[in-house]
């Protein structure tokens, strides 16, 4: 490190000071050592970008609104859960270097936080005492209709992406997810897929470089990172291996007015015929059409008796006249009419997909703060890669409705995902796959017993699945983060442990993530509960 000018000194002792004022004066072993930590922090901040402003200790009065700003999983936001000893909120690049470098030197648990959407709350939980670098104030966003490319910062949200490309384009948008509060860190990172994916395939097919702070805090980018950290961290999630700064997308065109629809349909409304044909016709129908099918239990008509309900959400890059042309001759199941459509601009589609009504000001698309309440909740994943019987579907709900189990998101594949090889990027569930599962439960109230009971039903229906789905690996989406799968203690069986989940979220492409990892990060800092792990030796 560079000697320190005297006015940069002056700066330090003051800020310390500052600091140092907040924490009590019984400071114990463990203070002292994050005064130690603060100090380091401080020494390698640049006077012009102080990051004192940038720090919360849990003495600050602010701590837990920063710190619940980002929770979106109210399972992790409770009285036991453990709390980061310090939030560093970065609002500038040097911030993040101070504190990969700082981390390093005093062997603390980094987390890294962009939009806070972790299904488990890995970026801002953890087992054992921790900090969080939080990406929040980084999140700048420069579009360039010219080239049709735009910087991203981390720490913006999709919706703010999406509206700063309508803002400039009627004509252009971006296939990342349909939750405009996702952040772009952990979304595109773990690979991004939205209801455009069977036109222009994942988020991360759309990425084009990147800006990336490395184990030894330096700013890099496509070029002097090279392909294979690139590769890594499209698909192979951003914690294992840095802290991403921001990407460089490429914009896709989108017609001025698209079509949206959603059309329900009961059991006792033939939804198991419907259901039966919806896997033959969508993930093979034409890549403008994305049909996602959700599965509830609701009341059926006869008094107390529990149905199944399926609800088709669409969107279609086309007018409403050819999509019911079109779903007439493939999918007259359905039957799909003129009035069921909703002409709109693909920026409103986006209000439609995220249950917003359309006509509301786009600017809502700006808000961070999710439109419906946070929930408790629990997320998994699988792959279809055969189509179930109907026998298969009507054993399905009266499991479902045994369970009074609360959702299923089928998501339908094909298209452009079956073009791309499955070692373009780290995410590998491409041509084979016709749907994915996300099993969802979402609780309002607080409490173990009731937690415990809702995991429990994910896990019961998971099992139930098993005959339908991949197997050998089962395949899971690493952007529906889910514990179930293996846990990484990183201790000396990290390895072992990371190839338990490792091979599920990436087949074989986890070996070259562990290969890259390995010689980008040999002693493991940027680790979490299901990051990649080292190599368990390396040959001298
Ligand atoms: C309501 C909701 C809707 C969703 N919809 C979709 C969808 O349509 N499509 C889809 O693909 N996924 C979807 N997801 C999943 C989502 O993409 C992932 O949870 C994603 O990781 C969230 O990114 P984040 O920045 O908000 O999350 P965070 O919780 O901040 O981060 C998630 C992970 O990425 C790491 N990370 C975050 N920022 C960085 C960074 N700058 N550098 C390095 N590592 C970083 C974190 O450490 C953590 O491990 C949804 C999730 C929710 C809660
Ligand atoms: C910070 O810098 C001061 C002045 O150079 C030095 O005395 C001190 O040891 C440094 N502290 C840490 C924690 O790096
Ligand atoms: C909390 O942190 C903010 C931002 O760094 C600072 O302005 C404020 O004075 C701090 N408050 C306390 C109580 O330390
Ligand atoms: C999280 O917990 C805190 C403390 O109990 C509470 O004040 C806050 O409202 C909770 N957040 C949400 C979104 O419920
Ligand atoms: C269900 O299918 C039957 C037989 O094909 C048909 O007569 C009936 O109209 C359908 N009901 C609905 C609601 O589509
Ligand atoms: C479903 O029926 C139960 C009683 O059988 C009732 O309590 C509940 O409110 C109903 N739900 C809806 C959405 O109508
Ligand atoms: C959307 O808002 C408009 C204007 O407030 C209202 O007329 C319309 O009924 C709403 N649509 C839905 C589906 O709620
Ligand atoms: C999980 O739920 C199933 C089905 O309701 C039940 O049979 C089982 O006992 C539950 N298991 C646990 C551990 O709660």
């Amino acid at each position: 490190m560079e000697a320190l000018s005297p006015p940069r000194m002056l700066l330090s002792v003051f800020s310390i000071a500052v600091l140092l004022s907040t924490i009590p004066q019984s400071a114990s072993a463990a203070n002292s050592a994050h005064n130690t930590f603060l100090h380091c922090l401080v020494n390698h901040s640049e006077p012009s970008h102080p990051i004192t402003s940038a720090i919360f200790t849990p003495h600050n009065a602010s701590f837990s609104s920063v710190l619940e700003a980002y929770v979106r999983n109210l399972r992790f936001n409770t009285s036991t859960t453990r709390k980061p000893f310090l939030i560093i909120t970065a609002l500038h690049v040097s911030h993040i270097q101070a504190s990969i470098i700082c981390a390093q030197k005093y062997n603390l648990q980094m987390k890294i936080r962009s939009g806070g959407h972790d299904y488990e709350g890995v970026s801002y939980v953890a087992e054992v005492p921790f900090f969080i670098l939080d990406m929040f104030n980084l999140r700048k966003i420069e579009v360039d209709i010219h080239t049709e490319t735009a910087w991203v910062q981390a720490g913006a949200t999709l919706g703010e992406v999406y509206y700063r490309i309508g803002e400039k384009s009627k004509i252009h948008g971006f296939p990342a997810g349909v939750c405009p509060t996702v952040g772009v860190g952990g979304h595109i990172s773990g690979g991004g897929y939205g209801n455009m994916m069977r036109k222009y395939g994942l988020t991360v097919d759309n990425v084009v470089d990147a800006q990336m702070v490395d184990v030894e805090g330096r700013l890099l980018d496509r070029k002097s990172m090279g392909e294979d950290l690139f590769w890594a961290i499209t698909g192979g999630g951003g914690s294992s291996f840095g802290v991403v700064l921001a990407y460089k997308i490429k914009l896709v065109r989108v017609p001025e007015v698209v079509t949206v629809f959603r059309v329900e349909r009961t059991v006792e409304q033939n939804a198991t015929d419907v259901v039966y044909n919806w896997q033959h016709v969508a993930p093979t129908i034409d890549n403008e059409l994305f049909i996602r099918l959700i599965l509830d239990v609701v009341n059926g008509t006869q008094n107390g008796k529990k149905t199944v309900r399926a609800s088709f959400v669409a969107l279609f890059l086309g007018d409403s006249k050819s999509l019911v042309s079109l779903l007439n001759e493939k999918f007259p199941q359905l039957g799909l009419k003129q009035s069921d459509c909703i002409e709109t601009s693909w920026l409103r589609s986006v209000l439609f997909w995220t249950n917003i009504n359309i006509t509301t000001p786009v600017e809502v698309l700006l808000d961070r703060q999710p439109q419906s309440p946070v929930n408790y909740l629990k997320r998994k994943s699988d792959y279809v890669q055969k189509p179930i019987s109907k026998k298969g579907f009507e054993g399905l709900w009266k499991k479902m409705i045994e369970l009074e189990y609360t959702l299923f998101q089928f998501n339908p594949y094909g298209g452009r995902m079956a073009e791309i090889p499955s070692t373009a990027t780290p995410f590998p569930h491409r041509a084979g796959n016709l749907w994915k599962v996300q099993y969802q439960a979402n609780w309002n109230r607080a409490g173990k017993k009731v937690a415990d009971h809702y995991i429990n039903l994910t896990r019961v229906l998971h099992k139930y699945m098993t005959p339908f789905v991949s197997k050998n690996p089962r395949e899971a989406f690493y952007n529906y983060k889910d514990l179930d799968l293996g846990i990484n203690h990183n201790g000396k069986n990290s390895y072992a442990e990371g190839k338990v989940y490792g091979v599920e979220y990436f087949k074989d492409n986890f070996n070259r993530l562990v290969e890259i990892k390995t010689k980008v990060d040999p002693h493991n800092f940027f680790r979490n509960e299901q990051s990649i792990p080292t190599l368990p030796y390396r040959k001298s």
